[in-house]
């Protein structure tokens, strides 16, 4: 999604903010900015495209100056297009980048139309420019005239904001819209994501909601909306070029698959004891607090959600508790009825997703025991949120495609389930059984990718296709949907995931010669179920590709059947998934897509 950097400094800024633009690549984009403050105006380009583009203008045009402001858009108001990029500006003095969405637009557009304001984009960002420029007129500073502002604007956003009449200046304003400052040598940053300024300083300060900021290269001041200054702490994050570089792999999925080993190792080390997780993993009173759980309200987006759906059956079994769980974007317009001795969980790999964050804000008003949340960056507005929390520690995702993002969580979720069994004293047979699972799981997992050949040979032929149809029982079902997302967000090939034992509900319809129908069998009580459901796909001609154990009694005559690694019941769901992560990676690569960067969608969706 959106992207914004800033930099004022002793040195000229161009290619600092180019490469921010880059780093940010990651998270999906439309067009890119760039508004430069140099000699007595507002230098601007703009480019509908890759960045890169954007670096080809500013090759060209050399700009030398030291401060500015840049940005990738991801569309929302008006189309992709050079015209709605940002920068946007105002009277040729005030320019903008903008995150977010401001939901009263058409009001504010009225009303600056009645002033006389020209509006050039059909963005509700354009906006925010004219309006410090109108409230400029009445106030004694840039900074009191974008105080003003953003007390008009409904919604959320994060903004960096320069004057042509104060060079070396940016002005920066945060609203339920991450915004961070960067503080470098006789240079300053502002950013929306840390990884903008990774290479150049690991000393941050994140601002929180109604926070304001005044930045030079020698100084950084932070303000609440009366304009009175506040401390932030220093915040010390550590985003090293080598977890943010491809290193000798095509793709950041491709890495980001390979890690999971080292990723699964760095979520359970120093959580778990010789047969259950340690106490308060969730942080400080969480295990006492675990002890008043009676059921479970999950939310989460995309494969987020799919690794709560997985999971639910953990905590079922091994707590015995009920689990409600629900798309965040859902969530709070059913008016979830919230019996006592609920936890609600937040599963999020960004800890932005606008979706969730306002689930978790209108839980916090909720009769909830508290709020967790399993996410993957730390210094996250859910992280921040939460009362108990565990950070996933799988390292910077940067492909749009989740994956190790999906197992560590998995992993997180099992120790959830077992800190609150722990604390409740309940199944401590079950307890051992799986931590020592988790425990293998990293060398299953590496040897999970030795299916990598196996998989080559029936990718040609899915690449082929326009549709896909996965199928698993119980929990295999929530993996089959992960792994239909997987094939649809960066192939673009239709894929549905069903139960298997719908099949014969409807969607057995479908299946004919050419329909690839790929199957999670794994030696469970279920098995047998599937078994039947795989032969109603024979009858019909289909070619079916199975993943299951080297002593299932499955038999493939058209299509293959490939043999996993040999797993227990508690780790085989996060051992099942890097198949298919595999297999819609090799489709992806066959079929020439964007795979990191797929169409339409964006790392971080910051928007609801
Ligand atoms: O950062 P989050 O985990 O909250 O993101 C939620 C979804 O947007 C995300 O999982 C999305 O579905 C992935 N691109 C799927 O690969």
């Amino acid at each position: 999604m959106c992207g914004i950097i800033g930099a004022t400094s002793s040195r000229s800024v161009g290619k600092i903010l180019i490469k921010g633009l880059h780093a940010m690549e990651y998270r999906g984009y439309d067009s890119a900015g760039v508004a430069l403050n140099q000699d007595s105006e507002v230098f601007r380009l703009r480019s509908l495209g890759k960045v890169s583009s954007l670096e080809e203008l500013m090759i060209n045009n050399k700009p030398k100056a030291k401060s500015g402001i840049a940005h990738t858009r991801w569309a929302t108001h008006g189309a992709p297009s050079e015209e709605n990029a940002h920068p946007h500006g105002s009277h040729n003095e005030i320019y903008i980048v903008h995150n977010g969405i401001i939901e009263n637009h058409d009001e504010i557009r009225e009303k600056l139309k009645e002033k006389g304001y020209k509006i050039a984009s059909e963005t509700d960002s354009e906006l925010i420019a004219h309006l410090i420029h109108l409230n400029k007129t009445d106030s004694s500073s840039t900074l009191e005239a974008l105080i003003k502002t953003t007390t008009e604007l409904k919604g959320a956003f994060s903004i960096a904001a320069i004057s042509s009449e104060e060079k070396g200046k940016i002005y920066a304003a945060k609203q339920k819209s991450p915004l961070l400052i960067g503080k470098g040598i006789e240079e300053n940053f502002v950013a929306s994501d840390p990884l903008a300024i990774a290479n150049i300083t690991e000393k941050f300060y994140l601002l929180e909601d109604g926070d304001f900021a005044e930045i030079t290269k020698n100084d950084i001041k932070i303000f609440n909306s009366n304009g009175e200054p506040v401390q932030r702490e220093e915040t010390k994050i550590d985003a090293t070029p080598t977890s943010t570089s491809k290193g000798n792999y095509t793709h950041f999925m491709e890495k980001e698959i390979y890690e999971q080993p080292d990723a699964l190792g760095n979520t359970i080390n120093g959580r778990l004891g010789e047969n259950d997780v340690l106490d308060n993993i969730f942080g400080l009173g969480s295990s006492d607090a675990f002890k008043k759980v009676k059921r479970i309200q999950f939310v989460a987006c995309g494969t987020s959600l799919h690794a709560a759906k997985t999971a639910r059956k953990w905590f079922e079994e091994i707590c015995e508790v009920p689990c409600y769980i629900d798309f965040a974007s859902e969530y709070r317009y059913r008016n979830p009825i919230v019996e006592d001795h609920t936890l609600f969980v937040t599963i999020s790999q960004s800890g932005e997703t606008a979706d969730t964050l306002a689930a978790l804000e209108y839980a916090r008003a909720e009769k909830y025991v508290g709020i967790v949340t399993i996410c993957n960056v730390p210094t996250s507005t859910m992280a921040r949120e939460a009362d108990w929390k565990i950070f996933t520690n799988a390292g910077p995702e940067i492909g749009v495609a989740s994956t190790k993002a999906f197992t560590t969580q998995l992993a997180a979720l099992m120790m959830l389930a077992l800190s609150i069994a722990k604390s409740q004293d309940k199944n401590a047979d079950k307890r051992k059984q799986a931590t020592q699972e988790l425990r293998e799981t990293p060398a299953l997992v590496d040897q999970a990718f030795s299916l990598k050949e196996n998989i080559s040979q029936i990718t040609q032929n899915i690449s082929t296709k326009h549709n896909a149809l996965f199928l698993g029982r119980g929990m295999y079902f929530s993996i089959a949907q992960e792994g239909a997302l997987k094939l649809k967000e960066i192939s673009y090939i239709h894929a549905e995931a069903y139960p298997a034992g719908e099949l014969k509900h409807g969607p057995l319809a479908l299946v004919d010669e050419e329909i690839p129908v790929i199957a999670l069998a794994p030696e469970d009580s279920l098995v047998e179920k599937l078994l039947s459901n795989l032969e109603e796909v024979k009858a019909r001609g289909g070619t079916l590709y199975v993943f299951g154990n080297a002593n299932s009694t499955i038999e493939v005559k058209k299509g293959k059947f490939i043999n996993m690694p040999d797993c227990g019941d508690y780790n085989a769901p996060i051992i099942y998934t890097i198949p298919l992560q595999i297999l819609a990676y090799e489709v992806a690569c066959l079929r020439g897509t964007d795979l990191d960067q797929p169409r339409n969608l964006a790392k971080s969706v910051t928007v609801e």
